[in-house]
């Protein structure tokens, strides 16, 4: 992450925000607190390792210079540890007012490999964690007249088309996005906006040690399969979430924003391909569609 650079937003956009971030002490996550702390807004990160959250902490206070960062620690699978770690924001920051379901876990493997409890372990890190934080955030904040509200789900683009050698995480992503559009309108009269993010390939130490194993990030350059050429920078990521936290978007509900260079679309338009077709077999084709015409 560049730490420098300058939010879209302006300074003070996000004041009087409170957001709880899961897995907010590495890559993408932690991408997010530092843009939000920037732009005023109070940030408690939570995951299991309480040393990484403790370091996260430090370096995002050095960074946006906002002393408004906590940690708590909490697997998010189970939901006691999630409604402690809620309470124990709610005790040193008051009432939260945003969420970002970002924790997960992924592997890549054959499915056929995957053991029973491999599958489930996947499943309930973004699956069920994502319910365990959303149910109770959810009941706390309708019942205490909490609003406006902004969750924020980070997606996948395989949500939707789904992907082989990562089917744990794909059919657990869909469920998420099906949540998202699901509680967007049963939750909007309580003033709680629900909107997903999908992103695509932006390099992060988690994903690309598991999904890039070995000598596969040589072999399947994630850039070379996007349309722009290239991986997302976490800063672009960041400021969309920025937006979609802030009250600049009230009227975005149930939405999935792709950032992802138009990699998706690349692979499902079936006459992108003919990207490897070089302007000279161009010419050559069309002279010879022109010369049948004649
Ligand atoms: C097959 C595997 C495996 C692998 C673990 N398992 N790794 N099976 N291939 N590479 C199996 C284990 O053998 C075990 O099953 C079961 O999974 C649980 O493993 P544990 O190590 O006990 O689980 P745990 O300690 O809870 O760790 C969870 C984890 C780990 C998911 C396995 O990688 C983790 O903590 N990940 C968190 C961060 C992360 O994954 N970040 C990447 C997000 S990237 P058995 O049967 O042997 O007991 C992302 C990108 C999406 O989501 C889109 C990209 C475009
Ligand atoms: P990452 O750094 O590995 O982030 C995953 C985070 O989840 C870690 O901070 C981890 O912290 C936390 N976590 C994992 N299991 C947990 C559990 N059981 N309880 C609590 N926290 C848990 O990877 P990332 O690339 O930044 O991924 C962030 C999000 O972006 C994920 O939702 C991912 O699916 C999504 N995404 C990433 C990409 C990409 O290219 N990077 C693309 C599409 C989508 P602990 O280990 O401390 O628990």
């Amino acid at each position: 992450m560049n730490t420098t650079y300058t939010p879209m937003l302006r300074e003070g956009s996000l004041t009087g925000k409170t957001v709880v971030i899961t897995g907010g002490g590495s890559g993408l996550g932690k991408a997010m607190a530092l843009t939000l702390l920037r732009l005023g807004a109070r940030v408690a990160i939570c995951s299991r390792n309480e040393e990484k959250l403790q370091k996260a902490v430090a370096e995002l206070r050095a960074q946006s210079g906002n002393e408004e960062v906590m940690y708590a620690v909490c697997d998010v699978r189970e939901q006691e540890q999630v409604d402690a770690a809620l309470e124990k924001i709610r005790n040193e920051f008051g009432d939260f007012n945003a969420l970002i379901n970002n924790a997960a876990g992924n592997f890549v493997s054959p499915t056929e490999r995957l053991s029973s409890r491999a599958f489930d372990v996947i499943i309930d890190i973004v699956l069920r964690g994502t319910k365990n934080l959303t149910l109770s955030a959810g009941k706390y904040w309708i019942a205490n007249g909490i609003r406006p509200v902004s969750v924020v789900n980070i997606v996948t683009t395989y949500a939707w088309t789904g992907s082989g050698y990562v089917v744990p995480s794909a059919a657990a992503k869909a469920g998420v996005l099906a949540m998202t559009r699901s509680l967007a309108v049963e939750w909007a009269k309580y003033g709680i906006r629900f909107n997903a993010v999908a992103p695509g390939p932006f390099p992060t130490k988690g994903a690309w040690e598991r999904l890039l194993p070995g000598d596969l990030a040589r072999k399947f350059d994630p850039a070379a399969r996007v349309p722009l050429r290239r991986t997302g920078r976490h800063e672009e990521l960041a400021d969309l979430v920025a937006y979609l936290i802030s009250d600049y978007s009230g009227y975005v509900n149930g939405e999935v924003i792709t950032i992802d260079g138009g990699e998706w679309l690349q692979g499902a338009g079936q006459f992108n391909g003919f990207e490897a077709v070089t302007p000279a077999q161009w010419d050559a084709l069309q002279q010879m569609l022109k010369s049948r015409k004649k």
